[in-house]
């Protein structure tokens, strides 16, 4: 989905623009119609403030992993703490995207970086965590079923892992979604770290840079676009989850966050409707993808693909890009995903094949399991809402 580059607030929205009733559209988090405050609402917050002060395990891993990448913002996760010394991670059924991503591909990359982030975070107390995965049986390739357990986590003894130094980068991580700088080249020792990561989960990547090399890419990733957002039931998927103003953000701190002070005016006098879906031909549409352009700038476009996509891949490419994303934070390079033209649903079929077909992933089962932009903000954003630890431990 379009990502929140118009939002004033450090929110995470894919789409940040707003419709109007009648077919207008303006931009969500520009000017101060009111004088209001666009800062999120601190509750919100609070999850990134201190996850440290913790001193149980098991809830200083899970205050660090809650704190992961994931589609929407949804946080499809719930943590079973019933067993000692493990953690239970099962999918929360109620928190998937059924029409965006059908057979829950991105929601399993979304846990992959939760467990990942989890393992950093009990490495830190110098814990192993080993991660049983899909101990109950993998799911079917097409179907995700609700509340699906994707991996135990089993901790080892003290002293049983060293400390990793992505640690100090996981509160510092957040999906910039800004215009990026078009002009500055990425660190060479970024691009072998990004390689070496991909390798070490079984998965390769590679950076596309230049012109001649990014603006296929750029010609795909904006149809698709195009075709999510007048898809009425993919666009709508995504109009359900905002969450407008800081009473709406403070009571479901998840999804697509708006706050800024323009949308709330006019949500408030009724002047405009998230649910209204652009129609092709339309002057709304042309407003609705004259939000994609920022989009399209970067100092490069990063591709992660795998050799097959069992459902084990998809873990290990959630957690080979959340630590992709750790390294990139600390060399001071932003990176944010491009997701549409990778979805599996039908209408995405062309812009899907094109883009493995010019990024040379040809073999039978080679998939692209994450594209994203990659380059330097040129805003510093802050970070996204998060539920709190207790909403997702079930003990
Ligand atoms: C599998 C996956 C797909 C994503 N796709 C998109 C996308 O298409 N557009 C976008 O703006 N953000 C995308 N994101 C980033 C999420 O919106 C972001 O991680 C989430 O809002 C939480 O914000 P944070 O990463 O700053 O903590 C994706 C993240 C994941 C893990």
């Amino acid at each position: 989905m379009g990502g929140a580059t118009h939002r004033s607030n450090g929110l995470n929205s894919r789409r940040s623009f707003i419709r109007l009733v009648g077919g207008g559209a303006v931009l969500a988090a520009t000017g101060s119609l009111t004088g209001c405050s666009a800062e999120l609402p601190e509750v919100a917050l609070q999850p990134w403030r201190n996850p440290d002060r913790e001193s149980d395990i098991r809830r200083f891993m899970l205050a660090h992993a809650l704190l992961a990448p994931n589609p929407h913002n949804l946080q499809p996760w719930m943590a079973d703490l019933r067993e000692a010394g493990r953690i239970h991670l099962n999918c929360d059924g109620e928190r998937l995207l059924p029409e965006t991503d059908p057979f829950g591909r991105q929601i399993l990359i979304g846990c992959g970086a939760f467990l990942e982030l989890a393992v950093i975070a009990a490495a830190q107390r110098g814990v192993s965590a080993k991660v049983e995965l899909f101990p109950n049986g993998a799911p079917a390739d097409r179907e995700l079923p609700k509340g699906s357990r994707v991996a135990t986590l089993v901790l080892g003894e003290p002293g049983s892992a060293p400390a990793d130094p992505l640690f100090a980068q996981i509160v510092r991580r957040h999906t910039r979604k800004s215009a990026y700088a078009s002009d500055r080249v990425l660190p060479e020792t970024l691009l072998r770290s990004w390689d070496e990561t991909a390798i070490r989960f079984g998965l390769r990547s590679g950076v596309a840079t230049g012109a001649a090399a990014m603006d296929p890419i750029r010609r795909i990733t904006r149809e698709a676009y195009e075709i999510e957002a007048t898809t009425a039931r993919t666009w709508l998927e995504s109009a359900r989850v905002m969450r407008i103003g800081p009473g709406a953000i403070a009571a479901n701190p998840d999804g697509i966050s708006l706050n800024s002070p323009m949308v709330r005016a006019l949500h408030t006098v009724g002047l405009f409707d998230p649910m209204e879906v652009p129609v092709k031909g339309t002057s709304s549409l042309q407003r609705v993808m004259d939000r994609w352009v920022p989009f399209e700038t970067a100092s490069g476009v990063r591709w992660l693909a795998s050799p097959d996509n069992t459902r084990g891949t998809q873990v290990a490419s959630g957690r080979a890009y959340v630590r992709a994303h750790l390294l990139a934070t600390a060399a001071g390079v932003d990176m944010h995903p491009l997701s549409q033209a990778l979805q599996e649903f039908p209408e995405m079929r062309g812009p899907r094949e094109a883009l493995h077909q010019t990024l040379g992933l040809t073999t039978a089962g080679q998939t692209l399991q994450m594209l994203s932009r990659v380059g330097f903000a040129t805003e510093a954003r802050g970070p996204s809402p998060r539920r709190s630890l207790d909403a997702l431990i079930r003990t």
